[in-house]
């Protein structure tokens, strides 16, 4: 059992200083939840400790001995947000993925021991599926599993995990911080990046606010009520109180699926009118986000139709940011204009840009993207700040229905609350809007009705005022 103190720790991008100093002392068996905005440098130091980044300066030590990261530790795993496992293997193989073969003897393999642990790691996790499965078609939300089994299989007794809750529907968040606790009740230490307010008081014992490179806050999670914690993370003003609506949803579709069948998804009936905000929300694997893509119509469907309203353009955030998101190696500014460039054009089709320019620069203000520079590269971005970048891009198509997939996945608690309050201004601009999320205060702060979706189809439709979190969750 060790104690890991960090102190001075700094790391710079370019002039972009992002941790400037940063001291923390984390004793073992603790269970600390890591916050702090999106881009404050939470993933960067736990990059540090991985080994994945150098810091600048500063000093790490692993108990009383001084070391340049953490990553050689057998007993320490890292859970980054893209999980880290292979998609083409199964569940068995994931698992053992840079370990010798278990062998018999000489050079027989011993497959079925192979098997019956790998069934063990992944039940101790709460995960009941067949072993041989392969990883790829696992939901968001069994893979978290697997990944943490990996590690508890290993034996990791200190376990640092960066936002692996965020796409979780809440029945799989419950789960994987279920088994995460019960880890830490057994000794282990446990360090959980989240935005989640909730999710950081129920679990954790300690929290832990990263604000201008170093920590700002550290409290005693028994301490604090939701109120004081949000506080502690909210480093800005938010937009504030949100409008009261003014107006119910209007009588025009701009959206109308009639038992429309792509991928997992159909047959669907839906509709979405004017200055209307329709949830769905669903487990993995429900089919969810290809109603989504055909709502969009990023797939047509092989049976039954999507109308749009007549001269209403769509746009989409897409669930997956990191493999649809955007064009990494492109510039922030880019990655928002290109679906719009035409806006920019002068007759004669030579783009305005100087322009273009300005209306990012606005864009990027009114969002709070970070670091506020047009230039930044994508790529580089925080996680939440690739989110409001995507936000971005849509909001310049100026379309007449919008679908947002999980629109706040891995934004702030500032970040969120402007998010609704920016739903809610388009709503009331008349735009009919489509959000598909797994999250349920996403669902209870910005739609008039919700459904749940369950084997590819939408069932019955409920206005959210006459809904609450546990029917809903009943549902699932
Ligand atoms: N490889 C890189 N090159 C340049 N800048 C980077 C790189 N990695 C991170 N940054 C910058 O470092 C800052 C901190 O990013 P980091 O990913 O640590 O934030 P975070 O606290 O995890 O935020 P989020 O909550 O959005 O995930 C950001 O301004 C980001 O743009
Ligand atoms: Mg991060």
């Amino acid at each position: 059992m060790t104690t890991i103190s960090i102190s001075g720790l700094r790391k710079s991008f370019g002039p972009n200083e992002v941790l400037r100093g940063l001291d923390l002392e984390i004793p073992p068996g603790e269970f600390v939840g890591l916050m702090g905005p999106n881009g404050a440098g939470k993933s960067t130091l736990l990059k540090i400790l991985g080994g994945i980044y150098r810091a600048d300066a500063g000093e790490l030590r692993y108990g009383e001995e001084r070391v340049a990261s953490l990553a050689e530790r057998p007993e320490v795993g890292f859970i980054h947000q893209d999980l880290g496992l292979i998609d083409d293997l199964d569940i068995v193989a994931n698992l053992r993925l840079g370990e010798p073969p278990m062998r018999i003897l000489g050079p027989l393999l011993d497959a079925r021991r192979e098997r019956k642990e790998a069934r063990e790691a992944i039940e101790r996790v709460g995960l009941n599926i067949a072993v041989e499965t392969q990883v790829g078609e696992l939901a968001p939300g069994e893979k978290a599993l697997v990944a943490v089994a990996r590690l508890l299989q290993r034996g990791a007794s200190v376990l640092f995990i960066d936002e692996a809750t965020s796409t979780l529907p809440p029945q799989d968040a419950r789960r994987l911080i279920s088994s995460l606790t019960a880890t830490a009740g057994k000794g282990a230490t446990v360090v959980m990046v989240s935005h989640k307010l909730s999710e950081i008081l129920d679990a954790t014992q300690r929290v832990v606010v990263i604000l201008d490179g170093k920590i700002a806050a550290d409290a005693r999670s028994a301490d604090l009520d939701r109120d004081e914690l949000a506080r502690m993370v909210v480093a800005r003003e938010t937009r504030g109180e949100r409008p009261r609506r003014t107006r119910g949803p209007g009588q025009e579709e701009v959206l109308r699926m009639r038992a429309a069948c792509a991928g997992r998804a159909g047959p669907v009936d839906l509709a979405v009118h004017r200055a209307e905000v329709v949830g769905l929300t669903g487990l993995a694997g429900s089919g969810l986000h290809d109603v989504a893509y055909m709502a969009a119509g990023a797939v047509s469907c092989r049976s039954g139709e999507v109308t749009v309203a007549t001269g209403v353009r769509r746009a989409m955030v897409p669930p997956n940011r990191e493999s649809q998101g955007g064009f990494a190696d492109l510039s922030t500014a880019a990655n928002m204009t290109l679906s719009a460039l035409s806006d920019w054009r002068r007759p004669g089709r030579l783009l305005n840009g100087r322009a273009e320019r300005r209306d990012v620069v606005e864009m990027v203000e009114r969002l709070d993207v970070r670091p506020p520079d047009p230039e930044a590269e994508f790529g580089t971005l925080s996680g939440g700040n690739k989110q409001k970048v995507i936000f971005g891009r849509v909001l310049f198509r100026r379309p007449g229905l919008y679908i947002l997939c999980e629109p706040t996945r891995g934004v702030d608690v500032a970040t969120r609350a402007d998010l609704y309050h920016l739903i809610d201004e388009l709503r009331e601009d008349g735009a009919g809007i489509l959000v598909v999320t797994s999250d349920f205060e996403d669902l209870f702060a910005v739609c008039d009705r919700i459904s749940v979706v369950e084997s590819g189809r939408p069932g019955e439709f409920l206005s959210v005022d006459e809904t609450t979190a546990e029917q809903l969750e009943a549902f699932i």
